[in-house]
């Protein structure tokens, strides 16, 4: 492995070890986000998408807390990933007690957990839009328990703290990074009419 891998080596990995759609998305979504806030912060914008594509790589086939990461973390160690992005990909899970001490890492925290929760938000509109969810919807939604419940919403308004940016401002970031890719995560672009067939929300992911 380089001493900084690319895009395609991150891609590579996730693709060997998860082939579920719902997954596949996930990982695209985030890495989207963390491209717009690595853009924002004048980061390397190729690391930033690196760590996203990677972080729940190990999760189709550990999706315990007991494996989860804990697996993930020693194959990117055994491969010789970058000791940083590994801190990275840990820490955005509470329980493997890594600090989030890397704007990469509290990036990633802060964009996981929202990504899933605003492709609920866009799966119940009529046009099934990501780019027309509105910051304030979505902050009504976070309170109403019964929505989407599998998203952590404790780790969505920490996540924006530990960053440091406005809720309302951090959920734009993340909704425009996503309705620019809306192709690849099957939500349709802004102005097309919904399909037939409606779609879960996929798994909620630590
Ligand atoms: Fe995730």
């Amino acid at each position: 492995m380089p001493d900084r891998p690319s895009r395609a080596d991150a891609w590579a990995l996730l693709t060997e070890f998860t082939d579920n759609s719902s997954l596949i998305k996930h990982a695209l979504a985030v890495e989207a986000a963390m491209r717009a806030y690595a853009r924002r912060f004048g980061e390397n914008e190729e690391e930033f998408a690196a760590i996203g594509l990677i972080h729940d790589f190990d999760y189709q086939q550990n999706q315990t807390v007991e494996t989860h990461l804990h697996v993930g973390t020693a194959i990117l160690r055994e491969r010789g990933w970058p000791e940083d992005w590994v801190r990275a990909v840990a820490s955005h899970a509470d329980y493997m007690g890594v600090p989030r001490d890397t704007l990469a890492a509290k990036t990633l925290f802060a964009v996981d957990e929202l990504t899933g929760f605003l492709t609920a938000c866009a799966l119940v509109r009529p046009d099934r839009s990501v780019a027309e969810v509105q910051a304030a919807s979505v902050k009504k939604k976070l309170k109403d328990k019964a929505f989407a419940r599998s998203v952590n919403r404790e780790d969505i308004v920490r996540g924006a703290e530990e960053l440091g940016v406005d809720l309302a401002a951090h959920i734009e970031v993340v909704r425009d990074a996503m309705a620019a890719i809306a192709d690849r995560l099957e939500l349709p672009p802004q102005g097309q009419a919904p399909g037939a067939e409606s779609q879960g929300s996929g798994p909620g992911l630590s």
